[in-house]
């Protein structure tokens, strides 16, 4: 006779997301069209041994695609929009008694960019305890200036 094991796996189990957030720019932050921002990516220290391997910082018009004024109900999970950086995420500490880890990226706002609500998302790739590969994309509602202002 066969005894059937339902082993059912513990969903809860996994090591805590590594998630990151941008830190900045700010939400809603005004930005324009040819400008050099900083986008800060932290997170916190790992619990788990997690390896960062690398970011994507993409921006994505909103303009036509959700209310006025926001990104409501667009989701950049498999589309960040036009890439502004990709390569290697190796934060380093904050420091002034703080455990964070952080790294800044400048990276330049596209001209072409309409005014209005834009996303801007960070694709974050990495390994917990060395061997299990992680992906996350946050992001972060910016509005483009009218850049004749800029
Ligand atoms: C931004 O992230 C939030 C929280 O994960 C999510 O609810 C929202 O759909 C995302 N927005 C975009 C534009 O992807
Ligand atoms: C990183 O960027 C943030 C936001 O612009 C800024 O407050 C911070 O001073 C920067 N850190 C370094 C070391 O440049």
């Amino acid at each position: 006779m066969f005894k059937i094991v339902f082993v059912l796996a513990a969903l809860a189990c996994c090591a805590a997301a590594q998630n990151v957030i941008i830190a900045a720019p700010p939400a809603l932050a005004t930005v324009f069209p040819g400008q050099s921002i900083v986008v800060d990516i932290d997170r916190v220290p790992s619990l788990t041994g997690s390896q960062d391997v690398a970011v994507a910082i993409g921006i994505k018009s909103c303009v036509g695609l959700a209310p006025a004024g926001t990104c409501d109900g667009v989701d950049t999970s498999g589309d960040i929009g036009t890439p502004l950086f990709s390569g290697p995420y190796t934060p380093q500490p904050v420091g002034n008694g703080h455990s964070d880890l952080f790294q800044n990226f400048t990276v330049t706002i596209p001209q072409f960019l309409p005014e209005g609500a834009a996303v801007l998302s960070v694709a974050h790739f990495g390994l917990i305890i060395g061997e299990e590969p992680f992906l996350e994309v946050v992001n972060q509602t910016v509005i483009i200036g009218n850049d004749a202002a800029f």
